[in-house]
């Protein structure tokens, strides 16, 4: 997590930027279960948040307003996540030294692997573990993220009158969310990837510990996309058009070979940083979990299974959360579940743990 505001606080309510959507979601904790108390989303328009950077708040504090006055959500904490150009996450070596001593030392030691300057971000890391290869090197997570940035988005939540604890990192988020769901699997090697409208992220979990992280900048905007330009249609033609509306004229196997060829250039984008990760970690990822809107693409996941070789499978965000069926209705619940990912992971994190 980059930055813990506040030391104290009882409930958290996360809040998922996305560049199609806006998600929130409430979890609570009763008697050693785990509940989900709120969720909503709302759409953005197109061009809100690019790469990354905010670039029309109103909207996304008009979505988020919506959603509390909706769901009637009380809490006022919020946990957020960031991701994109101005977000540097990297696992590097150093020497092996203590939290203390590596506190001190950060700012030389990653000089080298940050491309703005250092007054410009503000810097976190986790020590992961000894270096697997190099004997008195230890592995570390580094997080860097523009100072700017994070202030666009606490500035944002604070006009739609609440209050941002945590700032976390989308591919943080996803892990945290997988761990608490999935600890039978933390023995393989998973890759986690949440698909959306703009941004993959990805997260490769050895042994529980996050081995390669990265974000590509391609989702189902491509898709939609590559439809309107090939069918000459308006962008929320080619939108529905890729959900399986059906529109007069409009042939339904043209658009299912459209929605298949662009998906194919996203699996190679995935399969090209899983090959990175074994190259560099001579490692086999066993097993895919995937979130994300995009993961809802008909053959999505058998197409990913077949270019990539591996496993792979919805990840449900909720599998050891509860829900009341009389609050939420089961089916809506098994729609939403791939928008849920991230926003899971952050519900779940307590103000002031690590
Ligand atoms: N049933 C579906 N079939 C195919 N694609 C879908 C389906 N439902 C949603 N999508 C696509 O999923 C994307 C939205 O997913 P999601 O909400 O995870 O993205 P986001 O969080 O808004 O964006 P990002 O994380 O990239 O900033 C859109 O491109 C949308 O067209
Ligand atoms: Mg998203």
């Amino acid at each position: 997590m980059l930055s813990t505001l506040l030391f104290e606080s009882k409930g958290v309510i996360g809040i998922d930027i996305g560049t199609s959507s806006v998600k929130i979601l409430e979890i609570q904790e009763s008697k050693k279960n785990f509940y989900l108390k709120n969720f909503g989303i709302a759409k953005v328009p197109r061009e809100t948040v690019v790469n990354g950077m905010v670039i029309n708040a109103d909207p996304v504090i008009e979505a988020i307003r919506e959603i509390i006055l909706r769901r009637n959500i009380k809490t006022k904490n919020v946990v957020l996540s960031i991701s994109g150009h101005p977000v540097i996450v990297k696992k590097i070596s150093l020497p092996v030294m203590s939290d203390e001593q590596l506190e001190e030392s950060i700012p030389f030691e990653v000089q080298q692997y940050i491309p703005f300057a250092l007054e410009e971000v503000n810097l976190d890391f986790q020590i992961l573990g000894p270096s697997e290869d190099k004997r008195d090197q230890m592995s570390v997570m580094l997080v860097a993220a523009k100072k700017v940035m994070i202030n666009e988005y606490l500035n944002l939540i604070s006009t739609a009158g609440l209050n941002t604890v945590v700032v976390d990192i989308d591919v943080f988020a996803l892990e945290n969310m997988f761990e608490f769901n999935y600890p039978t699997e933390l023995d393989k090697n998973v890759a986690l990837i949440d698909i959306g409208a703009s941004v993959i992220n990805i997260n490769v979990l050895q042994g529980g510990i996050s081995a390669f992280t990265r974000d590509v900048f391609i989702g189902g905007h491509q898709i939609t996309e590559d439809i309107q330009r090939q069918m000459n249609v308006t962008y929320d033609q080619a939108e529905s058009l890729k959900l399986g509306k059906e529109a007069e004229g409009v042939s339904q196997e043209t658009v299912k070979s459209l929605v298949q060829k662009s998906s194919l250039s996203i699996i190679g984008e995935i399969q090209r940083s899983l090959d990175f990760f074994s190259s560099q970690t001579s490692h086999e990822v066993n097993k895919i979990y995937l979130g994300g809107g995009v993961m809802k693409t008909p053959q999505l996941i058998d197409l990913i299974q077949e270019r990539t070789g591996i496993p792979a499978e919805g990840v449900d965000p909720l599998k050891s959360i509860r829900y009341d069926k009389g609050d939420f209705d089961a089916d809506y619940i098994k729609e939403m579940s791939p928008f849920m990912a991230v926003g899971v992971g952050l519900a779940l994190r307590r103000a002031g743990d690590k």
